[in-house]
């Protein structure tokens, strides 16, 4: 049984106090509401790991998440985080190749590739992110594109590497958008890439992997995504800062 996930990626959002009491709700009305075995994985910003880490410690279901690491392993690289010391402080996940780092920060398949290397080698499990521009969508083909971004950041590694890795299609049209992919949108892409993983893989270990949909996922289009059969959960934005709309995000299986 693949696992049910839903993530919420805070992205650079909330001051202490915020992120604080945003956690906390959500805590609490999990305990309350949720009773699906989804896991919850909050992605809030670097600087609040370790307090967060403290407020969702007696909540099995909740994990955390680094919204990004170094691809670097230590040394002169000011400003960076390396997937060490996430490891070093409890951190279980970590996004990579967020379609706002590569637009942003020019990540390409290459060094998201290094990432990917640098998380798993400190049992960091990596939310790998790929996903076609609108553009794409239109005048190429597009499943191909998000096939390659697989192909080019993760299919160097090994089965019992790639197991530890969660997927997230987050179609770049529909992030932010208020765009949400249909549900046959999202899960034509899904099943590509469970096929694509299981012509290097094999079906079993594509069977095994969780892959997630992200774009515009909003409590009123979860429940329709998330019954899709290759869709195994959310990556989410917008709606992960606010606690009604996320939890009920999380209870739409
Ligand atoms: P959104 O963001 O839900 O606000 O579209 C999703 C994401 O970027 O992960």
């Amino acid at each position: 049984m693949r696992k049910k996930i839903v993530a919420g990626n805070w992205k650079m959002n909330k001051v202490l106090d915020e992120a604080v009491a945003l956690t906390s709700e959500l805590v609490n009305m999990a305990k309350d509401e949720v009773q699906n075995d989804a896991k919850i994985i909050l992605c809030p910003p670097a600087i609040y790991l370790t307090t967060i880490k403290k407020y969702i410690e007696d909540a099995p279901n909740f994990s955390l998440a680094a919204q990004n690491c170094s691809d670097k392993v230590s040394g002169a690289f000011t400003g960076e985080i390396s997937a060490q010391m996430l490891q070093s402080i409890g951190v279980e996940y970590v996004l990579i190749g967020h379609s706002e780092r590569r637009q942003y920060f020019n990540e390409s398949n290459a060094v998201l590739a290094e990432k990917v290397n640098t998380a798993l080698a400190n049992g960091v499990s990596p939310i790998f992110c790929c996903g076609e521009s609108l553009q794409q969508r239109q005048n190429e083909d597009y499943v191909g594109f998000v096939k390659n971004q697989l192909t080019e950041s993760l299919f160097h590694l090994s089965e019992e590497q790639l197991l530890s890795v969660v997927i997230a299609y987050e179609p770049i049209w529909a992030i932010g958008t208020g765009l949400t992919a249909s549900a046959l949108q999202a899960q034509e892409m899904h099943a590509a890439l469970r096929e694509h993983i299981a012509s290097k893989y094999g079906a079993d270990v594509a069977q095994e992997i969780s892959i997630l949909y992200g774009g515009s996922v909003t409590a009123a289009s979860a429940a329709e995504l998330f019954a899709s059969p290759d869709i195994d959960g959310g990556l989410v934005g917008g709606a992960s800062l606010k606690s009604r709309e996320f939890t009920n995000i999380v209870k739409a299986w």
